[in-house]
Protein backbone atom coordinates (compact mmCIF):
# COMPACT_ATOMS: atom_id res chain seq x y z
CA UNK A 1 0.00 0.00 0.00
CA UNK A 2 1.07 3.52 -0.70
CA UNK A 3 1.05 6.68 1.42
CA UNK A 4 -2.16 8.59 1.14
CA UNK A 5 -3.54 11.70 2.07
CA UNK A 6 -7.73 11.97 1.98
CA UNK A 7 -9.69 14.58 1.81
CA UNK A 8 -12.76 15.23 0.57
CA UNK A 9 -15.19 18.78 1.77
CA UNK A 10 -17.93 18.41 -0.16
CA UNK A 11 -21.37 18.21 1.18
CA UNK A 12 -23.46 15.73 -1.15
CA UNK A 13 -27.29 16.09 -1.16
CA UNK A 14 -28.33 13.07 -2.87
CA UNK A 15 -31.98 11.77 -3.38
CA UNK A 16 -35.35 12.61 -5.43
CA UNK A 17 -36.80 16.47 -5.02
CA UNK A 18 -33.15 16.86 -2.97
CA UNK A 19 -33.27 20.42 -4.62
CA UNK A 20 -35.95 21.53 -2.55
CA UNK A 21 -33.03 22.64 -0.30
CA UNK A 22 -31.04 24.70 -2.86
CA UNK A 23 -31.56 27.99 -2.30
CA UNK A 24 -31.53 27.94 1.63
CA UNK A 25 -27.73 26.15 0.76
CA UNK A 26 -26.81 28.93 -2.13
CA UNK A 27 -27.83 31.13 0.47
CA UNK A 28 -25.17 30.94 3.01
CA UNK A 29 -22.21 31.68 0.42
CA UNK A 30 -24.13 35.11 -0.56
CA UNK A 31 -27.20 37.07 -2.32
CA UNK A 32 -25.73 37.35 -6.05
CA UNK A 33 -24.86 33.81 -8.20
CA UNK A 34 -23.87 33.51 -11.64
CA UNK A 35 -25.94 30.69 -12.89
CA UNK A 36 -23.68 28.77 -15.62
CA UNK A 37 -25.79 26.17 -17.90
CA UNK A 38 -24.82 24.26 -21.35
CA UNK A 39 -26.29 24.99 -24.70
CA UNK A 40 -30.38 24.10 -23.52
CA UNK A 41 -31.13 20.76 -22.07
CA UNK A 42 -32.06 22.25 -18.54
CA UNK A 43 -34.21 24.84 -20.01
CA UNK A 44 -35.82 21.99 -22.31
CA UNK A 45 -36.49 19.75 -19.19
CA UNK A 46 -37.69 21.85 -16.89
CA UNK A 47 -34.88 22.14 -14.45
CA UNK A 48 -33.53 25.41 -15.03
CA UNK A 49 -36.78 26.86 -13.82
CA UNK A 50 -36.78 24.84 -10.69
CA UNK A 51 -33.30 25.87 -10.33
CA UNK A 52 -34.47 29.66 -10.67
CA UNK A 53 -37.71 29.41 -8.44
CA UNK A 54 -35.68 27.77 -5.46
CA UNK A 55 -33.10 30.96 -6.00
CA UNK A 56 -35.43 33.52 -6.51
CA UNK A 57 -37.80 31.84 -3.52
CA UNK A 58 -34.59 32.52 -1.15
CA UNK A 59 -33.53 36.16 -2.28
CA UNK A 60 -30.86 35.14 -4.52
CA UNK A 61 -30.44 37.55 -7.45
CA UNK A 62 -29.40 35.37 -10.96
CA UNK A 63 -27.07 36.33 -13.28
CA UNK A 64 -27.02 33.83 -16.45
CA UNK A 65 -24.22 32.31 -18.67
CA UNK A 66 -25.33 29.49 -20.65
CA UNK A 67 -23.75 28.23 -23.41
CA UNK A 68 -21.28 25.95 -22.63
CA UNK A 69 -20.50 23.38 -24.97
CA UNK A 70 -19.60 19.76 -24.11
CA UNK A 71 -16.03 19.45 -24.09
CA UNK A 72 -15.59 22.91 -23.02
CA UNK A 73 -13.53 25.65 -23.99
CA UNK A 74 -11.47 28.33 -22.45
CA UNK A 75 -13.02 30.79 -24.52
CA UNK A 76 -16.48 30.59 -22.43
CA UNK A 77 -14.41 30.06 -19.05
CA UNK A 78 -12.84 33.88 -19.83
CA UNK A 79 -16.26 35.18 -20.71
CA UNK A 80 -17.72 33.48 -17.81
CA UNK A 81 -14.94 34.92 -15.98
CA UNK A 82 -15.78 38.81 -16.79
CA UNK A 83 -19.84 38.28 -16.88
CA UNK A 84 -19.05 37.53 -12.93
CA UNK A 85 -16.46 40.00 -11.96
CA UNK A 86 -18.83 42.86 -13.63
CA UNK A 87 -21.47 41.53 -11.47
CA UNK A 88 -19.80 41.16 -8.39
CA UNK A 89 -21.06 37.79 -8.01
CA UNK A 90 -20.84 36.30 -4.39
CA UNK A 91 -21.51 32.47 -5.47
CA UNK A 92 -21.32 30.17 -8.61
CA UNK A 93 -24.21 27.38 -9.65
CA UNK A 94 -23.29 25.34 -12.21
CA UNK A 95 -26.58 23.66 -13.28
CA UNK A 96 -25.78 20.47 -15.69
CA UNK A 97 -23.07 17.34 -16.71
CA UNK A 98 -19.23 17.62 -16.35
CA UNK A 99 -18.58 20.44 -18.75
CA UNK A 100 -20.58 22.94 -17.29
CA UNK A 101 -19.17 22.12 -13.84
CA UNK A 102 -15.73 21.76 -14.93
CA UNK A 103 -15.97 25.51 -16.70
CA UNK A 104 -17.84 26.95 -13.54
CA UNK A 105 -14.25 25.05 -11.07
CA UNK A 106 -12.26 27.16 -13.18
CA UNK A 107 -14.59 30.23 -13.42
CA UNK A 108 -14.54 30.51 -9.77
CA UNK A 109 -10.65 30.79 -9.80
CA UNK A 110 -10.75 33.38 -12.42
CA UNK A 111 -13.35 35.63 -10.66
CA UNK A 112 -10.99 37.10 -7.86
CA UNK A 113 -8.07 37.59 -9.79
CA UNK A 114 -6.60 39.15 -13.28
CA UNK A 115 -4.22 36.21 -13.89
CA UNK A 116 -5.23 34.55 -17.54
CA UNK A 117 -7.47 31.34 -16.14
CA UNK A 118 -5.25 28.80 -18.66
CA UNK A 119 -2.13 29.88 -16.87
CA UNK A 120 -3.70 27.86 -13.91
CA UNK A 121 -4.77 25.03 -15.98
CA UNK A 122 -1.08 24.59 -16.88
CA UNK A 123 0.08 24.96 -13.39
CA UNK A 124 2.15 27.86 -14.45
CA UNK A 125 0.57 30.34 -11.59
CA UNK A 126 -1.22 28.63 -8.16
CA UNK A 127 -4.38 30.09 -7.62
CA UNK A 128 -5.31 30.95 -4.22
CA UNK A 129 -8.83 32.05 -3.93
CA UNK A 130 -12.10 30.84 -5.29
CA UNK A 131 -15.85 32.07 -5.08
CA UNK A 132 -17.72 28.99 -3.57
CA UNK A 133 -19.59 26.68 -5.76
CA UNK A 134 -22.71 24.78 -5.46
CA UNK A 135 -23.63 22.10 -8.56
CA UNK A 136 -26.44 20.34 -9.83
CA UNK A 137 -25.60 17.85 -11.53
CA UNK A 138 -27.68 16.31 -14.97
CA UNK A 139 -25.35 13.83 -16.11
CA UNK A 140 -23.99 11.17 -14.30
CA UNK A 141 -20.48 10.37 -15.54
CA UNK A 142 -17.37 12.37 -14.81
CA UNK A 143 -16.98 12.18 -10.66
CA UNK A 144 -16.66 16.28 -10.92
CA UNK A 145 -19.64 16.92 -8.16
CA UNK A 146 -17.24 15.73 -5.61
CA UNK A 147 -13.93 15.97 -6.84
CA UNK A 148 -11.63 19.01 -7.11
CA UNK A 149 -10.28 18.32 -10.91
CA UNK A 150 -11.95 20.29 -14.26
CA UNK A 151 -10.76 19.29 -17.64
CA UNK A 152 -10.61 22.19 -20.42
CA UNK A 153 -9.89 22.34 -23.99
CA UNK A 154 -7.54 25.30 -25.50
CA UNK A 155 -7.67 24.94 -29.39
CA UNK A 156 -5.23 27.64 -29.74
CA UNK A 157 -2.61 25.57 -27.95
CA UNK A 158 -3.73 22.28 -29.04
CA UNK A 159 -4.31 20.75 -25.52
CA UNK A 160 -6.75 19.41 -23.40
CA UNK A 161 -5.84 19.12 -20.11
CA UNK A 162 -6.94 18.20 -16.15
CA UNK A 163 -6.43 20.39 -13.70
CA UNK A 164 -6.91 19.99 -10.10
CA UNK A 165 -6.81 22.09 -6.84
CA UNK A 166 -8.66 21.57 -3.40
CA UNK A 167 -10.38 25.06 -3.78
CA UNK A 168 -12.04 23.94 -6.58
CA UNK A 169 -14.10 20.80 -4.71
CA UNK A 170 -17.86 22.26 -4.87
CA UNK A 171 -19.38 23.16 -1.52
CA UNK A 172 -22.31 21.62 -1.97
CA UNK A 173 -23.49 19.27 -4.93
CA UNK A 174 -27.47 18.50 -5.46
CA UNK A 175 -27.43 14.83 -7.44
CA UNK A 176 -31.45 14.28 -7.74
CA UNK A 177 -31.53 11.14 -10.27
CA UNK A 178 -34.48 12.16 -12.22
CA UNK A 179 -32.71 15.11 -13.57
CA UNK A 180 -30.50 12.76 -15.92
CA UNK A 181 -33.84 10.93 -17.07
CA UNK A 182 -33.68 13.00 -20.22
CA UNK A 183 -30.03 12.06 -21.09
CA UNK A 184 -30.11 10.79 -24.31
CA UNK A 185 -29.25 7.28 -25.04
CA UNK A 186 -25.82 7.88 -26.13
CA UNK A 187 -24.70 9.88 -23.59
CA UNK A 188 -26.52 7.81 -20.74
CA UNK A 189 -23.67 4.96 -22.59
CA UNK A 190 -21.00 7.05 -22.39
CA UNK A 191 -21.34 8.04 -18.76
CA UNK A 192 -21.50 4.42 -17.76
CA UNK A 193 -18.16 3.85 -20.00
CA UNK A 194 -16.86 6.88 -18.10
CA UNK A 195 -17.74 5.83 -14.55
CA UNK A 196 -16.10 2.21 -15.08
CA UNK A 197 -12.73 4.11 -16.67
CA UNK A 198 -12.30 6.13 -13.89
CA UNK A 199 -12.43 3.01 -11.81
CA UNK A 200 -9.94 1.46 -13.78
CA UNK A 201 -7.70 4.03 -13.65
CA UNK A 202 -7.53 4.04 -9.84
CA UNK A 203 -7.49 -0.19 -10.17
CA UNK A 204 -3.89 0.14 -12.63
CA UNK A 205 -2.99 2.76 -10.23
CA UNK A 206 0.35 2.60 -8.77
CA UNK A 207 -0.31 0.41 -5.12
CA UNK A 208 -3.05 -2.75 -4.63
CA UNK A 209 -4.76 -1.77 -1.21
CA UNK A 210 -7.16 -5.54 -1.30
CA UNK A 211 -10.13 -3.04 0.17
CA UNK A 212 -9.92 -0.36 -2.39
CA UNK A 213 -9.06 -3.09 -5.31
CA UNK A 214 -12.60 -4.95 -3.98
CA UNK A 215 -14.77 -1.52 -3.82
CA UNK A 216 -13.07 -0.29 -7.55
CA UNK A 217 -14.11 -3.87 -8.72
CA UNK A 218 -17.88 -3.82 -7.11
CA UNK A 219 -18.29 -0.36 -8.15
CA UNK A 220 -17.64 -1.45 -12.36
CA UNK A 221 -19.58 -4.87 -11.25
CA UNK A 222 -22.47 -2.48 -10.30
CA UNK A 223 -21.92 -0.84 -13.39
CA UNK A 224 -22.01 -3.55 -15.58
CA UNK A 225 -25.22 -5.00 -14.00
CA UNK A 226 -27.27 -2.42 -13.92
CA UNK A 227 -25.59 -0.30 -17.13
CA UNK A 228 -27.55 -2.54 -19.58
CA UNK A 229 -31.03 -2.81 -17.70
CA UNK A 230 -31.23 1.08 -17.45
CA UNK A 231 -30.13 1.32 -21.29
CA UNK A 232 -33.22 -0.29 -21.82
CA UNK A 233 -35.50 1.50 -19.64
CA UNK A 234 -33.87 5.47 -19.48
CA UNK A 235 -36.87 6.86 -17.74
CA UNK A 236 -36.35 4.32 -14.52
CA UNK A 237 -35.32 6.71 -11.64
CA UNK A 238 -34.03 3.90 -9.42
CA UNK A 239 -31.60 2.79 -12.02
CA UNK A 240 -30.68 5.99 -12.45
CA UNK A 241 -29.89 6.86 -9.19
CA UNK A 242 -27.70 3.56 -9.14
CA UNK A 243 -25.55 4.55 -12.13
CA UNK A 244 -25.44 8.65 -10.56
CA UNK A 245 -24.04 7.16 -7.52
CA UNK A 246 -21.33 4.81 -8.68
CA UNK A 247 -20.54 7.30 -11.38
CA UNK A 248 -19.74 9.96 -7.48
CA UNK A 249 -17.85 7.13 -6.00
CA UNK A 250 -15.15 6.01 -8.88
CA UNK A 251 -13.98 9.48 -9.01
CA UNK A 252 -14.32 11.13 -5.24
CA UNK A 253 -10.96 9.92 -4.10
CA UNK A 254 -12.37 6.65 -2.27
CA UNK A 255 -10.97 4.82 -5.41
CA UNK A 256 -7.24 6.01 -5.18
CA UNK A 257 -6.95 5.05 -0.87
CA UNK A 258 -3.78 3.62 -0.49
CA UNK A 259 -2.26 4.54 -3.80
CA UNK A 260 -0.16 6.91 -5.47
CA UNK A 261 -2.20 7.91 -7.85
CA UNK A 262 -4.37 6.77 -10.76
CA UNK A 263 -2.71 5.58 -13.59
CA UNK A 264 -4.72 8.30 -16.16
CA UNK A 265 -3.27 6.98 -19.38
CA UNK A 266 -6.00 6.11 -21.18
CA UNK A 267 -7.99 9.64 -20.33
CA UNK A 268 -4.49 11.35 -21.87
CA UNK A 269 -4.75 9.02 -24.71
CA UNK A 270 -8.76 9.88 -24.93
CA UNK A 271 -8.53 13.82 -24.47
CA UNK A 272 -6.44 13.85 -28.01
CA UNK A 273 -9.06 12.27 -29.63
CA UNK A 274 -11.31 14.90 -28.15
CA UNK A 275 -9.44 17.46 -28.74
CA UNK A 276 -9.08 16.50 -32.55
CA UNK A 277 -12.58 15.19 -33.50
CA UNK A 278 -14.76 16.25 -31.02
CA UNK A 279 -15.24 12.83 -29.72
CA UNK A 280 -17.49 12.57 -26.68
CA UNK A 281 -15.34 11.63 -23.45
CA UNK A 282 -16.74 8.70 -22.57
CA UNK A 283 -16.83 7.40 -26.33
CA UNK A 284 -12.84 7.99 -26.58
CA UNK A 285 -12.42 5.59 -23.01
CA UNK A 286 -14.53 2.70 -25.03
CA UNK A 287 -12.21 3.01 -28.06
CA UNK A 288 -9.20 3.28 -25.84
CA UNK A 289 -8.98 0.90 -23.08
CA UNK A 290 -9.10 -2.04 -24.97
CA UNK A 291 -6.78 -0.86 -27.11
CA UNK A 292 -4.68 -0.46 -24.26
CA UNK A 293 -5.79 -3.47 -22.38
CA UNK A 294 -3.86 -5.39 -25.15
CA UNK A 295 -0.76 -3.70 -25.25
CA UNK A 296 -0.29 -3.84 -21.58
CA UNK A 297 -1.19 -7.18 -21.52
CA UNK A 298 1.95 -8.83 -21.63
CA UNK A 299 3.60 -6.29 -18.82
CA UNK A 300 0.45 -6.77 -16.55
CA UNK A 301 -1.57 -9.96 -17.56
CA UNK A 302 -1.71 -10.70 -13.13
CA UNK A 303 -3.54 -7.32 -12.69
CA UNK A 304 -5.47 -8.15 -15.78
CA UNK A 305 -6.57 -11.40 -14.73
CA UNK A 306 -7.16 -9.85 -11.25
CA UNK A 307 -9.94 -7.56 -12.89
CA UNK A 308 -11.13 -9.78 -15.03
CA UNK A 309 -11.95 -12.73 -12.33
CA UNK A 310 -13.56 -9.97 -9.94
CA UNK A 311 -15.85 -8.32 -12.41
CA UNK A 312 -16.64 -10.86 -15.29
CA UNK A 313 -15.48 -14.08 -13.11
CA UNK A 314 -13.37 -14.95 -16.48
CA UNK A 315 -10.09 -16.65 -15.55
CA UNK A 316 -7.54 -15.30 -18.36
CA UNK A 317 -6.15 -10.98 -19.35
CA UNK A 318 -7.62 -12.21 -23.17
CA UNK A 319 -11.07 -13.19 -21.72
CA UNK A 320 -10.87 -10.03 -19.75
CA UNK A 321 -10.10 -7.60 -22.48
CA UNK A 322 -13.03 -9.63 -24.37
CA UNK A 323 -15.20 -9.23 -21.84
CA UNK A 324 -14.71 -5.17 -21.57
CA UNK A 325 -15.21 -5.30 -25.48
CA UNK A 326 -18.50 -6.67 -25.19
CA UNK A 327 -19.70 -5.05 -22.46
CA UNK A 328 -19.22 -1.62 -24.42
CA UNK A 329 -20.86 -3.13 -27.56
CA UNK A 330 -23.65 -4.11 -25.69
CA UNK A 331 -24.35 -0.81 -23.82
CA UNK A 332 -23.78 0.69 -27.61
CA UNK A 333 -20.44 2.53 -27.43
CA UNK A 334 -17.98 2.72 -29.97
CA UNK A 335 -15.35 0.38 -29.80
CA UNK A 336 -12.88 1.42 -32.99
CA UNK A 337 -12.00 4.25 -34.30
CA UNK A 338 -13.66 4.01 -37.83
CA UNK A 339 -17.37 3.35 -35.63
CA UNK A 340 -16.37 7.02 -34.95
CA UNK A 341 -16.10 8.08 -38.29
CA UNK A 342 -12.15 8.03 -38.00
CA UNK A 343 -10.67 6.46 -41.08
CA UNK A 344 -6.97 5.24 -41.52
CA UNK A 345 -6.04 8.76 -43.29
CA UNK A 346 -5.93 9.82 -39.47
CA UNK A 347 -3.66 7.61 -38.00
CA UNK A 348 -0.46 9.60 -38.67
CA UNK A 349 -2.37 12.76 -37.53
CA UNK A 350 -3.29 11.02 -33.89
CA UNK A 351 0.56 9.54 -33.27
CA UNK A 352 1.82 12.90 -34.17
CA UNK A 353 -0.48 14.60 -31.72
CA UNK A 354 -0.01 11.53 -28.79
CA UNK A 355 3.88 12.15 -29.41
CA UNK A 356 3.46 16.29 -29.44
CA UNK A 357 1.72 15.85 -26.01
CA UNK A 358 3.99 13.35 -24.47
CA UNK A 359 0.85 11.22 -23.60
CA UNK A 360 1.48 8.86 -21.03
CA UNK A 361 0.23 6.91 -17.94
CA UNK A 362 1.48 8.10 -14.78
CA UNK A 363 2.11 4.39 -13.89
CA UNK A 364 2.58 2.67 -16.84
CA UNK A 365 4.59 4.87 -19.49
CA UNK A 366 3.77 5.04 -22.97
CA UNK A 367 6.66 5.36 -25.82
CA UNK A 368 6.07 7.07 -28.74
CA UNK A 369 6.28 2.70 -30.13
CA UNK A 370 3.58 2.28 -27.98
CA UNK A 371 1.59 5.24 -28.92
CA UNK A 372 1.54 3.55 -32.49
CA UNK A 373 0.37 0.20 -31.80
CA UNK A 374 -2.11 1.63 -29.18
CA UNK A 375 -3.51 3.64 -32.76
CA UNK A 376 -3.46 -0.15 -34.16
CA UNK A 377 -5.36 -1.49 -32.01
CA UNK A 378 -7.97 1.13 -32.18
CA UNK A 379 -8.35 0.95 -35.88
CA UNK A 380 -8.24 -2.95 -35.70
O1 LIG B 1 -25.21 21.33 -23.30
P1 LIG B 1 -26.49 20.73 -22.92
O2 LIG B 1 -27.64 21.23 -23.72
O3 LIG B 1 -26.75 20.79 -21.44
O4 LIG B 1 -26.44 19.15 -23.31
C1 LIG B 1 -25.55 18.22 -22.72
C2 LIG B 1 -24.45 17.80 -23.67
O5 LIG B 1 -24.88 17.85 -25.01
C3 LIG B 1 -26.30 16.93 -22.49
N1 LIG B 1 -26.98 16.83 -21.20
C4 LIG B 1 -26.47 17.02 -19.97
N2 LIG B 1 -27.41 16.76 -19.04
C5 LIG B 1 -28.54 16.42 -19.70
C6 LIG B 1 -28.28 16.46 -21.07
N3 LIG B 1 -29.21 16.18 -22.00
C7 LIG B 1 -30.44 15.85 -21.56
N4 LIG B 1 -30.76 15.77 -20.25
C8 LIG B 1 -29.85 16.05 -19.29
N5 LIG B 1 -30.18 15.92 -18.00
O6 LIG B 1 -25.30 15.93 -22.53
C9 LIG B 1 -24.24 16.33 -23.37
C10 LIG B 1 -22.92 16.03 -22.71
O7 LIG B 1 -22.73 16.85 -21.57
P2 LIG B 1 -21.28 16.98 -20.90
O8 LIG B 1 -21.40 17.84 -19.71
O9 LIG B 1 -20.28 17.36 -21.94
O10 LIG B 1 -20.98 15.45 -20.49
P3 LIG B 1 -20.14 14.84 -19.32
O11 LIG B 1 -20.83 14.99 -18.02
O12 LIG B 1 -19.80 13.49 -19.76
O13 LIG B 1 -18.82 15.75 -19.24
C11 LIG B 1 -17.75 15.57 -20.13
C12 LIG B 1 -16.59 16.48 -19.79
O14 LIG B 1 -16.07 16.18 -18.48
C13 LIG B 1 -14.65 15.96 -18.56
C14 LIG B 1 -14.51 15.37 -19.94
O15 LIG B 1 -13.18 15.40 -20.40
C15 LIG B 1 -15.43 16.24 -20.76
O16 LIG B 1 -14.81 17.46 -21.10
N6 LIG B 1 -14.22 15.12 -17.43
C16 LIG B 1 -14.11 15.69 -16.21
C17 LIG B 1 -13.62 15.01 -15.13
C18 LIG B 1 -13.50 15.63 -13.80
N7 LIG B 1 -13.72 16.93 -13.67
O17 LIG B 1 -13.19 14.97 -12.81
C19 LIG B 1 -13.13 13.63 -15.21
C20 LIG B 1 -13.56 12.95 -16.47
O18 LIG B 1 -12.64 11.91 -16.73
C21 LIG B 1 -13.63 13.81 -17.67
O19 LIG B 1 -12.36 14.01 -18.25
ZN1 LIG C 1 -13.39 10.30 -17.55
Amino acid sequence: MENFVAYNPTRLHFGENIVENLGTTVKQYGKKALLICGKGSVKKYGYFDQVISQLQSSGIEVVEYSGIKSNPIIEDVEKAIQLGKKNNIDVIVALGGGSVIDSSKIVSLGIPTDDNPWDFMTWKLNPEKAIPIVTILTLAATGTEMNAAAVVQNHTTGQKVGYVNPLMFPKDSFLDPSFTVSVPKNYTSFGIVDLIAHSLEAFFGKGEPSVIDQITIDIIKDAVKFGPLLMNDLTNVELRAKIMLDATLALNGLTTYGKKSGDWGVHALGHELSLLFDTPHGASLSIVYPAWLKLMQPRISERIITLGKGVFGVNSAEETIDSFIDFFKKIESPVLLNEIGINENKRGLIIEQYAKNKVSGMNHDLSEDDHKKIVDFMFA
